[in-house]
């Protein structure tokens, strides 16, 4: 993308670069703090600091979660036409892409839920892949629909994975994040979000998940152990996430 990050994010860098060390760091408790706000504050959700992890860019993301969960021949369910890494996080690692097409109607997308019952019952996805909002078509899902993704999640033994990257591009409309309280199941459910679109950040590899279930974190957190997705770039979240006080007084552990 080319347009300029905003003046408090370029800012932000400014300091740090002026401060003058970019040793190794660590996600202190402002980082959490300032993420529960952010969702607070932009998608009306509550989020439990535990329930956060640091991860590096999320389309990584899609590819740990499926290393995580799935073995070679398991499927992925996706919404076609979606962003490609979808499918590729799947292929990677040998797993299917049950790719379920969303319908046109009325000029714009739709889910095709009896197709989508017929596959979940046929195939039963390990993960389900979901876009919200949706790249291509920038398309806001319903909290109704929401509800019925995640029921047939619930149904079918699936792992609900919700892409939010694009939660602050919305033109027309309410976004409804999956994490909005009596929307979709929570022992199923992985968020996975980042600044990277919203502020023009992709860059810098920044991104986390929210997971309220503990064994489906504990699950993926081992899994990013694995390949030591651990400390932070100081510069993905040094201003955004984190008051620059930290980032000069605070030490690295
Ligand atoms: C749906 C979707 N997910 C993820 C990304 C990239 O996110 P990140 O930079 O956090 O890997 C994009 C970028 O266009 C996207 O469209």
């Amino acid at each position: 993308m080319d347009f300029t990050s905003p003046p408090a994010v370029i800012d932000g860098f400014r300091r740090i670069v002026e401060h003058g060390t970019f040793g190794y760091t660590w996600c202190f408790d402002e980082f959490y703090d300032a993420v529960i706000g952010f969702q607070r504050k932009r998608h009306q959700v509550e989020v439990e600091k535990s329930w956060i992890t640091l991860t590096y860019g999320t389309v990584s993301t899609l590819h740990y979660t499926v290393q995580a969960f799935c073995k070679p021949g398991d499927s992925v369910m996706m919404n076609t036409p979606v962003y490609d890494p979808f499918a590729m996080a799947a292929q990677r690692q040998g797993v299917q892409v049950l790719a379920n097409p969303l319908r046109v109607e009325d000029n714009r997308y739709q889910l095709d839920f009896n197709l989508i019952e017929e596959q979940l019952k046929t195939h039963r996805p390990t993960l389900w892949f979901f876009c919200s909002p949706h790249n291509p078509s920038g398309r806001i899902w319903r909290a109704e629909e929401i509800r019925q993704v995640s029921d047939l999640c619930q149904r079918y033994g699936t792992i609900l994975v919700v892409d939010e990257v694009h939660a602050e591009h919305i033109l027309d409309g309410k976004f409804v994040s999956c994490l909005t309280s009596g929307c979709a199941a929570q022992d199923n459910l992985i968020v996975l979000t980042s600044p990277n679109k919203a502020f023009n950040l992709g860059g810098l590899k920044t991104s986390y998940s929210m997971i309220p279930n503990d064994s489906l974190r504990q699950r993926f957190r081992q899994q990013l152990e694995k390949n030591s997705i651990t400390s932070p770039n100081m510069f993905g979240y040094g201003e955004l996430f984190w008051p620059i006080n930290t980032v000069c007084h605070g030490s690295t552990r």
